[in-house]
């Protein structure tokens, strides 16, 4: 019986890694543009640290955690927390008074697996810690943004305000004496949600809720002077930035700890995994998991959604190609192509060659497939007369070239060659 991957949790094969590995690679650059510090963080952490900031009445930690009951501890369901976490315990704050920080890397929550959510997914996670000013929320969707305009992703930003704790729980009531009227008209987890995360109702997938909510007041309307005043400015930096945005007043998100800005990247290409990638400000959750009141905003993509979408979209990708291939016939050429390919690899240059002592045309069909820029063919009579042949593999022109008896020599005329055409 062969063992096969959990359900949920899936290989990223090499052609697929590819894709992840220029994703990264693009990701760190503009996040470093930003101003941006990489952290990297522990996959467990302890159980308590969730239920404090995700919040005890949520999808996520209610049912899909994956939790070691009797050790306290939780596979992490997203970045946020624990990166809070260890800004806390090592004071990072001292060092400067506004860190940005992100952080990439595997994220576990128990859901139904289907196309672009899985139980094992990845986020690039983004943070910026102690600051308040609008501006910061609209470069960070500008920053969202401009990663997947690298990437070739089309996606629609959308943005809404959930308030602080001074307006929300004056429009929860009047949430809660609307959606009252209509208990008996709402899907059964939306009437429990009701008495524990009221708002949440306002984004339920049901058709029936939805048609329901439609009439319900707007959280827009209800923010005091200072949160309109915010959500006014985000959306006036944005527009200078000329960044397309569309409000969403339901957008309520599956995490308690917001206040203020909210915002996803929403794509129609991918089913019913519609975001992308999503974040929002959350100006008291530091200080609630035991830290300075310093105020934070951040967002996550979602590392499979971008990866599907790449491969939809057929974002071009730089090859993996080989810069030089060395094909050898003959025993001695053999050892002396091994000795020459390892010296090239230790300038930098990624060669290839064949052990199997194959023909030459095997060889060349070889050399084609890992798309080497160059080929050197070296046969034992050329060894003996200190010459091989280097194929240009794209233009098929061929020279003889002086063969020298340091392999060490010998790599760096050809790496100086294959630069120099590069
Ligand atoms: P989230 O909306 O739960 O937010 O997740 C962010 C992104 O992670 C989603 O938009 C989606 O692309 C991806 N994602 C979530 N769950 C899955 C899944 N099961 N399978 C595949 N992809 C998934 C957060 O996690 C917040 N920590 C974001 C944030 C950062 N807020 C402030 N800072």
């Amino acid at each position: 019986m062969k063992i096969r991957a959990i359900n949920g949790f899936k290989d990223i094969l090499p052609d697929e890694a590819l894709r992840w590995q220029y994703m990264e690679k693009v990701a760190r650059d503009i996040f470093e543009r930003f101003g941006a510090r990489e952290i990297r963080l522990p996959i467990l952490e302890k159980t308590e640290l969730f239920a404090r900031s995700i919040g005890e009445a949520t999808d996520i930690v209610e049912k899909e955690m994956y939790t070691f009951a009797d050790k306290g501890i939780t596979m992490r369901p997203e970045g946020t927390a624990s990166l809070l976490r260890a800004f806390i315990e090592h004071g990072l704050h001292v060092q400067q008074p506004v860190q940005r920080l992100y952080t990439i890397g595997p994220m576990f929550r128990h859901e139904r697996p289907q196309k672009g959510r899985l139980r094992q997914f990845h986020q690039m996670d983004v943070e910026v810690i102690g600051a308040s000013e609008p501006q910061v929320d609209a470069e960070l969707m500008a920053m969202g943004r401009m990663l997947l305009d690298e990437l070739g992703i089309t996606a629609s930003l959308e943005i809404n305000s959930l308030g602080c704790p001074d307006c929300r729980p004056g429009f929860r009531r009047r949430l809660v004496s609307f959606l009252e009227e209509r208990r008996d008209q709402l899907c059964r987890d939306c009437s429990r949600r009701m008495d524990t995360n009221p708002l949440r109702v306002l984004d339920c997938k049901n058709p029936g809720c939805r048609e329901q909510v439609q009439e319900a007041p707007s959280i827009l309307d209800a923010l005091c002077g200072p949160c309109d005043g915010h959500f006014a400015e985000v959306r006036r930096c944005l527009d200078s930035l000329a960044i397309d945005h569309r409000v969403n007043r339901f957008m309520v998100r599956g995490l308690d700890y917001y206040t203020r800005t909210t915002f996803e990247f929403i794509t129609g290409d991918l089913g019913a995994q519609a975001a992308i990638g999503a974040g929002g400000r959350y100006d008291g959750l530091i200080e609630q998991l035991g830290g300075p009141p310093l105020p934070g905003i951040g967002f996550a993509m979602g590392m499979e959604r971008i990866a599907l979408l790449m491969a939809q979209q057929e974002t071009s990708l730089p090859g993996p190609h080989a810069d030089i291939f060395v094909a050898a016939l003959g025993e001695a050429a053999a050892a002396y192509a091994f000795g020459l390919v390892h010296q090239l690899r230790r300038m930098g240059l990624k060669a290839a060659m064949d052990h199997s002592g194959r023909s030459l045309k095997a060889q060349m069909k070889q050399a084609g497939r890992t798309g080497a820029a160059f080929t050197l063919i070296i046969g034992d009579n050329e060894l003996e007369r200190g010459k091989a042949t280097l194929r240009n593999m794209e233009t098929r022109e061929q020279e003889s070239v002086p063969l020298l008896a340091d392999a060490t020599e010998q790599a760096h005329s050809l790496a100086s060659r294959v630069r120099e055409n590069s």
